[in-house]
């Protein structure tokens, strides 16, 4: 395959951004400003990175972002007493709590409550569960949602297709699968869930259309696994030890990007596939939230 079948995605992510800026402009008319909240305890690197880069997004976009920090080792009680703040306050219209947090505060009960109408991140019960129904008015998880985007607007076909998901995660693998399985338009795959105790993973890949990388382990795709044609999207941000790197190490997807890329019909770089997408979805559902709030949307 030639070298240009890369699937741009900070390219799409503009599209996105340009379709978002029209939306808040129009609720700037109304004298609606639409607001988001990022929460981060604890000062995982990563996570300072992604809630900058979401945060300068959303300066540029004219979202209002408020920031709060709290140290490592902030009970959990206070997490849920700020959620709850940020849930009665009229201004803010998105909620976004960053993961991973501390190890002595249970994810699952800070995102349960928050607002499901401020749920931005999409993993709110609620919101759970209207994905798997196939319920529009839910909000989608943000990498999910960005990679099905990323899908349709390369106009690669889901439906019917064979998709191997790799990763059983609630933020990436669980949602992905319940999108592209619905009985819906640019849905309607027949998608296979692999994941750590999977028997022979590479013989799952090798018949699927499109292959999803998102377990988290560098470079695990490798060009014997992927069906000459497919289309191959990775979601891994992987460190990996490289003393030639500034800093010692580099960062890596889950698919072994150089080998793959000549097998693969279409390919996300990585950088610049899945993470600009992630954001475009993220501002995208925070002005939904804010037109939901403004009585324009149901
Ligand atoms: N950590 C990794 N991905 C995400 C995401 O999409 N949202 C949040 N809140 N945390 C994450």
């Amino acid at each position: 395959m030639p070298p240009d079948n890369l699937i741009d995605g900070r390219a799409i992510a503009e599209q996105i951004h340009g379709e978002t800026a029209r939306r808040i402009t129009a609720l700037r008319a109304r004298g609606v400003r639409p607001g988001l909240a990022f929460v981060r305890v604890g000062e995982d690197p990563a996570s300072k990175v992604y809630v900058g880069m979401k945060e300068r997004m959303s300066g540029r976009l004219g979202i209002e972002s408020a920031t709060h920090v709290l140290p490592e080792a902030t009970p959990q009680a206070a997490v849920l007493e700020l959620v709850g703040q940020l849930n009665a306050n009229p201004a803010v219209h998105g909620i976004l709590v960053q993961a991973p947090l501390p190890r002595h505060i249970d994810a699952t009960v800070i995102f349960s409550t928050v607002d499901p109408r401020k749920d931005v991140d999409g993993f709110h019960p609620l919101n759970v569960g209207k994905l798997m129904l196939g319920d529009p008015t839910g909000f989608v998880p943000c990498t999910p949602a960005g990679i099905h985007e990323l899908l349709i607007r390369t106009g690669v076909r889901i439906a019917g297709a064979e998709v191997v998901v790799l990763g059983r995660g609630n933020i990436v693998g669980k949602p992905m699968a319940a999108i592209l399985l619905q009985k819906a338009k640019h849905a309607d795959a027949t998608v296979t869930l692999c994941h750590s105790r999977t028997r022979d993973i590479a013989g799952h890949c090798r018949r699927a259309d499109i292959v999803i990388a998102a377990m988290g382990v560098a470079e695990f795709v490798k060009s014997p696994m992927i069906k000459p044609g497919a289309t191959v999207i990775d979601v891994g941000v992987n460190r990996v030890a490289d003393p030639a790197a500034k800093g010692g190490a580099r960062l890596v997807g889950d698919v072994a990007f150089a080998e793959v890329q000549p097998v693969a019909s279409r390919i996300t770089p990585n950088p610049g596939g899945v993470g600009p997408m992630t954001i475009a979805m993220l501002m995208h559902n925070t002005v939904r939230a804010a037109e939901m709030a403004a009585g324009i949307i149901a």
